[in-house]
């Protein structure tokens, strides 16, 4: 064995999420044990490397000591610099998408990588998969609070979300009793409705509502309408970001400028209105959780899981198996290659025993 020093460069890209400090203290203490390697990081995802001056940190022990339990990352981060489609700003406020990719392989070479870990969503394991085929040794790491990867059982970050939505869920429901209210609560999951459907299901909501189903509207007044008797009752429901009526649209707006994503959010105020249109007498009030849902400390089973794909990320370099996502499946933390882990946007499956589940507990997902 050689006793070269080598390197290894982790990346953090696309939104934060719990956990993400658990997977870079994971590598850093995996790879302490060979001797042999050294861990950076690129702050701002692959804009440390890229822009000039560059910003690469070391990732000493003295960095990464009880990182765990923090949430977002410490090597920061950014959604809006894929660098396949790097947004430059023109003069004249429009901008352009530049493919930076073969500059930034080439940087990443230059300054003496032998490996990148990129931990990311599915827009981030896109780009590590380009990366991977114009010959850079990277290995990825799934991360959303989303959970809407389908490469692996479950994503980091999520148990979290779920969490903080399910606190939020129980809070709402003591309000709504006390005063007889439909307490409508909106949380993210992008085109997933896994947040939603466990939050539902945790918090004990009478209606859920998800992207793969589409609502009826006038259903769910007969639902509330039911749950009203003699002018007394509450109902709560947890509709996802992504949700919509059979006969509408998402409520969406243009991202900021550089941004591939339009931003999902405000239809808790929109069901609102349509409950109140199609007839519905009780009163209504919204709440949405937005960033809370990403931020803080991680619970313990993301702390594990996010530990688990670190470590398992940094073996996959040592034994130089790149071009793969760590992944679990089966209650083990395995892999899989990158095009299999981009292959399929992970839906919530509409015959699946979740959803069989979540209707056998009564709750409506107005179909
Ligand atoms: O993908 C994670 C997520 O939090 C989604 O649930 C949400 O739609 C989106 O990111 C919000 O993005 P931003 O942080 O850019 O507002």
């Amino acid at each position: 064995m050689s006793n070269r020093i080598k390197k290894v460069l982790v990346v953090t890209g696309g939104g934060d999420c719990p956990g993400l400090n658990a997977v870079i203290r994971g590598i850093a203490k995996r790879a302490r044990k060979e001797k042999n390697w050294e861990v950076w990081g690129s702050i701002e995802a692959f804009n440390g490397v890229l822009n000039e001056p560059q910003h690469i940190i070391r990732l000493t022990s003295h960095k990464t000591a009880g990182i765990h339990v923090k949430g977002g990352t410490i090597l920061k981060t950014t959604n809006k610099s894929n660098p396949l489609k790097y947004p430059v700003i023109q003069p004249d406020g429009t901008v352009k998408e530049l493919d930076r990719s073969d500059e930034l392989v080439q940087k990443i070479r230059s300054l003496g990588f032998d490996a990148v870990i990129n931990i990311g969503g599915d827009g981030s394991q896109r780009i590590s998969r380009v990366l991977y085929q114009k010959g850079l040794p990277i290995v990825g790491v799934p991360k959303t609070i989303d959970n809407d990867l389908s490469a692996t059982d479950m994503t980091f970050g999520f148990q979290t979300a779920v969490q903080i939505a399910t606190d939020a869920f129980d809070k709402l429901v003591t309000t709504a009793e006390s005063h007889h209210r439909v307490m409508i609560m909106e949380v993210m999951g992008r085109d997933a409705g896994w947040i939603a459907l466990h939050t539902a299901i945790a918090g004990g909501a009478e209606i859920c509502l998800i992207p793969e189903i589409p609502y009826d509207v006038n259903k769910l007044v007969k639902r509330i309408e039911a749950r009203y008797t003699h002018g007394k009752g509450f109902v709560n429901i947890v509709v996802a970001e992504g949700a919509r009526p059979v006969d509408g649209t998402v409520v969406a707006r243009a991202g900021e400028k550089g941004s591939e994503h339009k931003r999902l959010g405000g239809i808790a105020f929109q069901l609102a209105q349509q409950l109140k249109d199609a007839g519905c007498k009780a009163e209504i009030r919204e709440t949405v959780l937005g960033h809370i849902q990403r931020g803080g400390t991680p619970t313990a089973f993301d702390r594990v899981l996010a530990s688990l794909f670190g470590v398992k990320a940094m073996e996959l370099v040592i034994h130089e198996e790149f071009g793969k996502m760590v992944a679990l499946k089966n209650n083990n933390i395995t892999y899989v290659s990158l095009e299999e882990a981009t292959r399929e946007y992970n839906f919530v499956q509409k015959d699946s025993y979740l959803i069989k589940a979540a209707r056998g507990l009564g709750i409506s997902f107005g179909d």
